[in-house]
Formats: C-alpha cells, structure tokens, sequence
C-alpha cells in the first residue's frame, strides 16, 4: 500500500556502509524519475550515480547533515550511504527547475524504500566544491543529492507536541524522533 511505502520511507542518515549499492539498483531507482510527472514534460533533469568509495567519499564530503542535531556532524566512516544520487538541472532545456528535482527525489526513495534500502534528501549541498569534486560542466545546475544504503538506524514518527517545536531529535538509544504536525493543523480549508 502506498500509505505503508510512505511510512517507512523516513529520512536515514546512518546506514551499513559494507552494503554495497549497485550501480544498476540506481539506474532502476532512476527510471522511476524519469517515468514521474515533470512541468511541461520538459524532463531537464539529469543524474550522476555514485556507488564507488572514492567517488562516495567525495561527495559526502560537499554535503550537510541534520542541522538541528548539533552535536552530530553527520554519519561516521562504517555508517556512510553506499550509493548516492546527484539530481541536476539541465540548463540547455530550462532555466529554472521548480518542484521537478523534489518529484524526481520522492520517486526514487519510495522505490528505494519498495527495495529494502533507504535514504535521504540532501540540500544543504557545497555546489562549487561538488561541481568541482565531480567535474560537472557549467550546463548543469546542481538541484539536489540524494545519499542511498541499508538503513542502520530506527526512525520514529511523532505528533508535534503543545510547544510546537517541530526539530527532529534522537534519544538516549540514539532512536531519531520526528514530528509531525496534525491532519486538522494542515488542512485549512
Ligand atoms: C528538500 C529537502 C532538503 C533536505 N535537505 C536535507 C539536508 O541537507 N540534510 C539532511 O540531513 N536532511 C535533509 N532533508 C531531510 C529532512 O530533514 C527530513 O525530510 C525531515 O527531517 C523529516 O523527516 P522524514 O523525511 O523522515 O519525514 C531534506 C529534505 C527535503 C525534502
């Protein structure tokens, strides 16, 4: 049920780095985006796989990880995505790229999810350093990397409380909790 995929389809960001991704398994999960809606059906995005260590290490290296956990500076060596996806816009077929890359982003990790692995989005991306580290042509317009592996941690969904705070946070288990604002609070008319 897609209800169930959505669920379990939580953001992880520690993963069993010795599990390996497979470059076709990301081919796969990418033809999910490219048979997803897209504005106009421009289809201007375009994605670089990365299932190598070197290449992982470099990327993950351009990368932020769970801002409100600041005593956490993302997933320690053992524990890194083995796979990840950089989503980019092709500037020779639009200029800008809307919601296209989170559509794209959102398919691809319910079909990572359907596989077993799991994932994050990642937006706070150092682009000149990435552009640099991967050798990407000024033609593309880094939008957002996804980072892919076997899940290692246990995600918790929980109501926002009466204060409101809606920050993730992790417990003493290291179990990592977020909340979610009620159906009645969003829906407002
Ligand atoms: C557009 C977008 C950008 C995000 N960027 C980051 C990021 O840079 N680093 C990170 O650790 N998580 C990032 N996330 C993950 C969010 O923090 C996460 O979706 C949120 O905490 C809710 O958790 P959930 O995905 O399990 O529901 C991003 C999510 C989205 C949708």
């Amino acid at each position: 049920m897609v209800r169930d995929l959505v669920l379990k389809n939580r953001s992880y960001r520690r993963f069993y780095q010795e599990v390996a991704v497979e470059r076709e398994t990301c081919r796969e999960l990418v033809d999910l985006a490219r048979l997803s809606a897209s504005g106009s059906n421009l289809q201007p995005l375009k994605f670089i796989l990365s299932c190598e260590p070197e290449q992982n290490a470099r990327i993950f290296a351009c990368l932020g990880w769970a801002a409100y956990l600041k005593d956490w500076p993302g997933p320690a060596e053992g524990e890194r995505p083995s796979a990840y996806i950089v989503i980019l816009g092709d500037k020779e077929i639009a200029q800008s790229f809307g919601v296209n890359p989170g559509i794209a982003a959102q398919s691809i990790l319910l079909g990572a999810t359907e596989k077993g692995l799991g994932g994050c989005m990642i937006g706070s991306i150092k682009k000149p350093q990435l552009a640099q580290a991967l050798d990407i042509p000024s033609q593309f317009e880094i939008l957002l990397v996804l980072a892919i592996g076997k899940p290692r941690e246990t995600v918790v969904l929980e109501p926002v409380g009466t204060d409101g705070d809606i920050k993730y946070w992790r417990d003493a288990n290291q179990v990592h909790h977020v909340p979610k604002r009620s159906l009645d609070e969003i829906i407002i008319g």
